[in-house]
């Protein structure tokens, strides 16, 4: 038996599973995998298991792109539309501005930056969210500040209600001058803030944001959503609107009640909330081999990762943290570089988007005093790899690595040496970044701990 169908045999989650595709399929027919992913609310790479397995014992059958059960239910049930049906009147939407708005987005959309936790939304979905923004009244929302846009729906809520006002703050400058070239495609627009929400909301002059919208990453503890949530507190007033997602398909249910209370503790109350209103697209490199040949071997298509719900909370209280816990929002530190995906992508890749892309580091009053102290942690944490085989020096040899690395019993790869060797002696560290300056201290000080003088 392969791992996979001993998996698929025995695991509960996968049993579950089959029974949920199961009862969708009974009851509203063929689906496409993805909008099966979505109506269970499983992973589609969990449905995409259970599907090739439950095609494997002709359980289903195949038809035009859609998965069915083969033995027509004897309940028979009321037949519905396969996609949701929001889904297909966005798809339908025969608006060029639509099209070609998606093509754009296709072209310009920047590499995701996994570290700060991109992932995008369909543009349907991208399209739905601007629509919820802009229903009703639009005088309602004069002006829309997003937190974080790297699903471009701005320039679509720009779109939707063209006097308003939309301010994107993003970490990502890759991000931003994406929004304003789709921005300036349909011809509306966009003020956009380079700055990083983990130090609080930035100054915005005389901009007062009615409606905040924002995305945050899922947190258990619920402190990435809060830090977001605590910008929009401070910046929202009483009555403002703040939508929100939360509740993500692949987490298990219940898993964002502490970001809810934390939601409630900041001074909003829910007043709407629509499941899996938000579809995120599957990157190309996600899946593995063996899923790819999956999906192939089947004859189905699947673009959709995960959903999401959406909130829409109203402001009812000013927030005030109390005096004793006022680091209690703090953002917990999320380590996406031990994440799988960061390191299928390359983690390597995804530091420079971030050193590249993120706003300059903000002391560059330190930067002279950094370089002219000798006073630096032992931090290296970027050059070092477990020690392979001993890598004895000769005696006299004068070598960074054999005079100053082997004490650390680290073998040094040839691009690593001479990399240390340009931080220890070709550098003018003034030229460097902060990081790069600590680094090369760094190695220059534990080069003067061995060499001779
Ligand atoms: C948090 S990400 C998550 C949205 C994504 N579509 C998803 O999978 O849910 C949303 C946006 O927030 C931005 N972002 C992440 N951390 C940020 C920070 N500390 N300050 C400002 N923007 C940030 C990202 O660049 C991205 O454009």
């Amino acid at each position: 038996m392969s791992l996979a169908d001993a998996l698929i045999a025995r695991q509960h989650v996968f049993a579950q599973c089959r029974d949920r595709v199961r009862s969708r399929l009974t009851r509203h027919g063929p689906f496409t995998l993805d909008d099966l992913a979505i109506a269970t609310r499983f992973p589609s790479r969990t449905v995409l298991l259970v599907v090739a397995d439950m095609l494997r014992r002709s359980e289903l059958a195949v038809e035009d792109g859609r998965v069915r059960l083969r033995a027509e239910p004897s309940m028979g049930g009321r037949r519905l539309p396969a996609t949701r049906p929001e889904l297909s009147a966005e798809r339908r939407d025969p608006s060029q501005v639509l099209a070609s708005y998606a093509t754009e987005l296709a072209r310009l959309r920047p590499d995701p930056a996994l570290l700060w936790t991109q992932r995008w939304l369909t543009v349907e979905s991208a399209v739905h969210r601007a629509r919820t923004v802009a229903v009703g009244d639009p005088a309602a929302h004069p002006v829309v500040l997003l937190l974080g846009d790297d699903d471009a729906v701005s320039p679509l809520i720009a779109y939707l209600i063209p006097d308003a006002n939309l301010v994107v703050i993003d970490i990502d400058q890759a991000v931003l001058s994406m929004l304003e070239e789709l921005a300036r495609g349909l011809r509306v627009r966009i003020t956009t803030i380079h700055h990083d929400l983990s130090e609080g909301a930035p100054p915005l002059g005389r901009i007062r944001p009615t409606s905040v919208v924002c995305d945050p990453f899922p947190t258990a503890d619920g402190s990435f959503e809060a830090a977001f949530w605590t910008v929009a507190a401070a910046l929202l007033p009483e009555h403002g609107s703040l939508f929100t997602t939360t509740q993500p398909s692949h987490k298990p249910l219940g898993y964002s009640w502490r970001a809810q209370q934390r939601l409630e503790e900041l001074g909003f109350v829910i007043t709407g909330a629509e499941a899996v209103a938000s579809a995120y697209e599957l990157f190309d490199f996600e899946l593995t081999a063996y899923e790819r040949d999956l999906v192939a071997g089947s004859g189905l298509m699947m673009y959709v990762s995960h959903t999401k719900s959406l909130l829409h909370a109203i402001k009812v209280r000013e927030f005030r943290p109390p005096a004793d816990q006022t680091d209690a929002l703090a953002v917990s530190p999320l380590n996406m570089g031990d994440h799988y995906l960061t390191q299928q992508v390359g983690l390597n890749t995804q530091r420079e988007i971030v050193r590249t892309r993120g706003p300059r580091p903000k002391a560059p009053a330190a930067v002279p005093a950094l370089a002219s102290s000798a006073s630096v942690r032992l931090d290296p944490y970027v050059i070092f790899r477990p020690p392979g085989p001993a890598a004895a020096a000769s005696p006299g040899d004068q070598s960074l690595s054999a005079l100053s690395w082997q004490r650390y019993e680290y073998e040094l790869a040839a691009d690593e040496e001479e990399l240390l060797t340009a931080l220890a002696d070709g550098v003018d560290l003034a030229s460097l970044d902060l990081e790069e300056q600590r680094l090369a201290l760094c190695v220059r000080a534990i080069q003067s701990w061995t060499r001779p003088t």
